[in-house]
């Protein structure tokens, strides 16, 4: 029986050591457990984000919890009650709108879970809803589009434009903001007439379909500058264009905002004339967030990523002028 009892122990103790040993590394339990709900997958820029998101939370040795909630707000909400639920150390969140999150934050607020705002801001902000936001100043990014339309005006000595609109979601930081800057930039000039504004909710699909239906309520020859929200719907608006045979950045023109490879390609074909930058690299900024809030240090209120312009005044042939 002794003996029996020995054999018995000594197995249990190898195959205790064996599994030990065999454990991967990222199977490992991380010390802090971020809980990110990504809004969506509708552009190259939010793939893009998700990406610098994941890579930068290995990089921190962070565990990252990440539900995409696919254009979907209810889904967003479900996701960050289940973080409270987890009880992960740090929530983010991209909130696909400004509004509605009232009460799914004020539950986190009461968990005692830091929320950070990433990419996307909320319609109360002045609300104790979130620690700190890290994103970019969208309202910069529509000044810094109607800059370039009066520089661009200026040098074809332009008398009058009319000017379409194509929007992003509408209620979203992005969509608002870059309509705001680029009206407030453009509108003490009365060269300047918007025509138009249709929303594309930043999806590659819809913008070819905004772009056949302004042409087919306006005409082709009243269109003189297209201003899209995104590269996504101005690549959707690009294909349309080319298959009327209208010239994209001679005939109309373009002016797009994010900075991803297809476009940035396109503005050195003289097909665009203005890519106005947006970062999604937040990752490595957020996981940096994280680890100050875990070491209890002070972090800022709001953080914006500097950006700029790539357009066809540059020379293009810079190996800095490049998309992501
Ligand atoms: O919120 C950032 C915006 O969302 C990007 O400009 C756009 O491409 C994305 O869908």
């Amino acid at each position: 029986m002794k003996k029996f009892f020995c054999l018995f122990a000594a197995i249990l103790l190898l195959t205790a050591m064996t599994s030990c040993a065999k454990q991967p590394e990222s199977d490992k339990k991380s010390s802090v457990v971020v809980g990110f709900s990504q809004l969506g997958a509708e552009s190259s820029w939010r793939i893009a984000n998700t990406e610098s998101m994941e890579k930068a939370a290995k990089e921190a040795g962070f565990g990252l919890m990440m539900e995409n909630a696919n254009q979907k707000q209810e889904k967003q909400i479900d996701a960050i009650r289940s973080f409270i639920a987890y009880q992960v150390d740090v929530i983010v969140f991209s909130p696909i709108v400004e509004s509605g999150w009232e009460n799914i934050l004020k539950e986190a607020l009461n968990s005692g879970i830091p929320v950070i705002l990433m990419d996307r801001m909320i319609s109360n902000p002045e609300e104790n809803f979130y620690t700190t936001y890290i994103g970019a100043d969208f309202y910069a990014e529509g000044r810094r589009a109607g800059e370039y339309l009066i520089r661009k005006a200026n040098a074809i000595n332009a008398e009058r434009m009319n000017i379409v609109e194509i929007s992003g979601t509408i209620g979203s930081t992005p969509m608002r903001d870059r309509q705001r800057g680029f009206m407030d930039a453009i509108k003490d000039d009365p060269r300047f007439n918007v025509i138009d504004s249709i929303c594309g909710d930043f999806l590659r699909s819809m913008g070819g379909e905004c772009m056949e239906y302004m042409l087919y309520k306006h005409g082709a020859d009243a269109i003189d500058v297209i201003y899209s929200h995104n590269d996504s719907m101005t690549l959707g608006v690009l294909d349309v264009l080319e298959q009327k045979n209208i010239q994209p950045g001679k005939d109309i023109i373009l002016i797009t905002v994010d900075g991803e490879k297809e476009a940035v390609d396109a503005l050195k074909a003289g097909k665009i004339n203005c890519v106005v930058q947006c970062t999604p690299d937040l990752g490595p900024s957020v996981m940096e967030l994280v680890r100050k809030l875990k070491a209890g240090e002070q972090v800022p209120r709001i953080k914006h990523p500097e950006e700029g312009i790539f357009c066809d005044f540059d020379d293009l042939s810079d190996p800095a002028v490049e998309g992501f």
